[in-house]
């Protein structure tokens, strides 16, 4: 039908366009750029604290800058992180956050909204909701959107399936975070949001669960089973490198993740009013794919019709710049570090470079052989529930099962809460290096496994 009206005239092209989601995007981006319809509100979430965890802070202290420089005002960006790291002594550059080897400070101005006790999943929710009444400390900003204004929510940290983490308090799980989204859509107060969420598992808090009808795109790191990478980290006195090597001053952490690195630098490289969402995606999904081992499938979740908008509609635009990062081919040879491997890299090159026989070798030694024997108690005691509940072979099997991709993690939400909090209860917290194992939990509760079973096992596997 289009086909064959293309071409008549101009304007009923353009009426033609209109009628698909494809044009009416495209008229859209011509529309917007006299920059009179909609305000633009961006919520940015590091969900760590402590230096090792350096490279999520200056993530969001990174997308701050561009959106700053995009034109978006203060009173519509709101922050969350921890904020214990650019005057932690560990600091070579006190007072100065990079996130690049060539980067400049990204700290320098960044709000202070939601910091320390503050940056927590409640106010996370109620900040998206516009709902000032269920903060609980902070800057008092919220989303106050209205009908016609576009939402960017970037998240970045550790996660497992299901869930994601926030430095202080319980972790934000899939279902709530889906009902929060589902609850503003429904408060008819945006006109499209785009939602980058980078995390191990990270398409887990998506797949099966973003609906196409509330007018949200969301990118995430990787599929709901794969890790996702530190990259420009250093760790130990050879300096050895993941990704490209951060200055000399810079010690056993990473500068950044992969997947925000990635999208970061191509929006400050490329021309926002120009590229859309579609080629960001395809563009960061090529780099981060990395042939196979060290990298991870960028997913897209949700209504896929907005990708079609360019990148300025959400983060303003730019006069892009070809001097700030060096950009990796798409072939990059380098190697990133797995999220959840970098505290134990950090430890082992502090144990390394102790003097020996020195008081801090020993108090080295000490954490790191603390921080391994609690990944062994993890592993060891998840995998004796799996056993008794399902037998010793099957018992593993059917942890680490993964569910075909459209389905969600687990059905019943409240049951895998549950099931977590169980095993809290007798062996001890999860940490962020455990929450690989929340899928084991939530297939215990897809097959039908009853409190009081797990409680039983998970009693038999810790008590001493
Ligand atoms: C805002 O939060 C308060 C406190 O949690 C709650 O009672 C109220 O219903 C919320 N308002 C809206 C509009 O969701
Ligand atoms: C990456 O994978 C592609 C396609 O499988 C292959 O042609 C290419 O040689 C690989 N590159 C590297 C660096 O391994």
């Amino acid at each position: 039908m289009a086909r064959k009206i293309c071409g008549a005239s101009f304007l009923v092209a353009l009426f033609v366009l209109a009628c698909t989601a494809e044009g009416l995007s495209m008229l859209e981006n011509i529309v917007e750029d006299g920059n009179s319809i909609g305000t633009k509100w961006a919520v940015l979430v590091a969900g760590s604290n402590e230096w090792y965890n350096y490279r999520h802070q200056a993530d969001v202290c990174h997308a701050y800058q561009l959106l700053k420089k995009g034109g978006l005002k203060d009173e519509h960006i709101i922050v969350f992180m921890y904020d214990d790291i650019a005057n932690n002594p560990e600091n070579p550059r006190p007072g100065v956050i990079i996130n690049n080897p060539h980067g400049h400070d990204v700290y320098k101005g960044v709000p202070k909204d939601y910091t320390r006790e503050n940056c927590n999943a409640d106010n996370f929710y109620a900040v998206i909701l516009g709902n000032k009444s269920a903060l609980t400390g902070g800057s008092g900003k919220v989303v106050n959107s209205g009908p016609n204004d576009y939402i960017f929510i970037y998240y970045t940290d550790h996660g497992g399936p299901g869930q994601i983490a926030m430095p202080v308090g319980p972790a934000v799980f899939a279902s709530d975070l889906n009902d929060v989204l589902k609850k503003k859509h429904a408060s008819g107060t945006y006109k499209k949001m785009v939602f980058y969420l980078e995390a191990c598992e990270s398409g887990s808090m998506f797949d099966g669960l973003l609906g196409k009808d509330l007018k949200i795109y969301a990118t995430t790191a990787s599929k709901p089973n794969e890790n996702s990478w530190g990259t420009y980290c250093s760790f130990g006195d050879e300096h050895e490198c993941y990704g490209e090597c951060p200055p000399k001053d810079y010690k056993d952490i990473c500068l950044g993740d992969l997947y925000s690195v990635s999208w970061l630098e191509d929006s400050d490289l490329h021309d926002r009013r120009v590229e859309t969402l579609k080629k960001q995606y395809r563009q960061i999904r090529k780099r981060i794919l990395n042939n196979g081992t060290q990298g991870s499938h960028v997913m897209q979740y949700g209504d896929l019709h907005i990708h079609n908008d360019v990148l300025s509609r959400y983060m303003g635009s730019n006069s892009p710049k070809h001097t700030y990062t060096t950009t990796p081919s798409t072939n990059d040879p380098s190697r990133h570090v797995n999220q959840r491997d970098v505290h134990l890299l950090y430890l082992l090159s502090k144990f390394q470079a102790a003097p020996e026989g020195s008081n801090r070798k020993i108090e080295a030694y000490r954490k790191l052989s603390e921080a391994i024997t609690v990944r062994e108690h993890v592993d060891k005691s998840v995998t004796q529930i799996g056993q008794a509940l399902f037998g010793v072979e099957n018992g593993p099997v059917v942890l680490n099962t993964v569910r075909p991709a459209g389905q969600p993690l687990v059905d019943d939400w409240d049951c895998l809460k549950s099931f977590v909090k169980i095993f809290e209860t007798q062996c001890g917290s999860l940490s962020s290096y455990g929450r690989k194992h929340v899928r084991g939990f939530a297939n215990m509760c897809n097959a039908g496994i009853r409190r009081d079973q797990i409680a039983a096992a998970a009693k038999h596997a810790c008590s001493p």
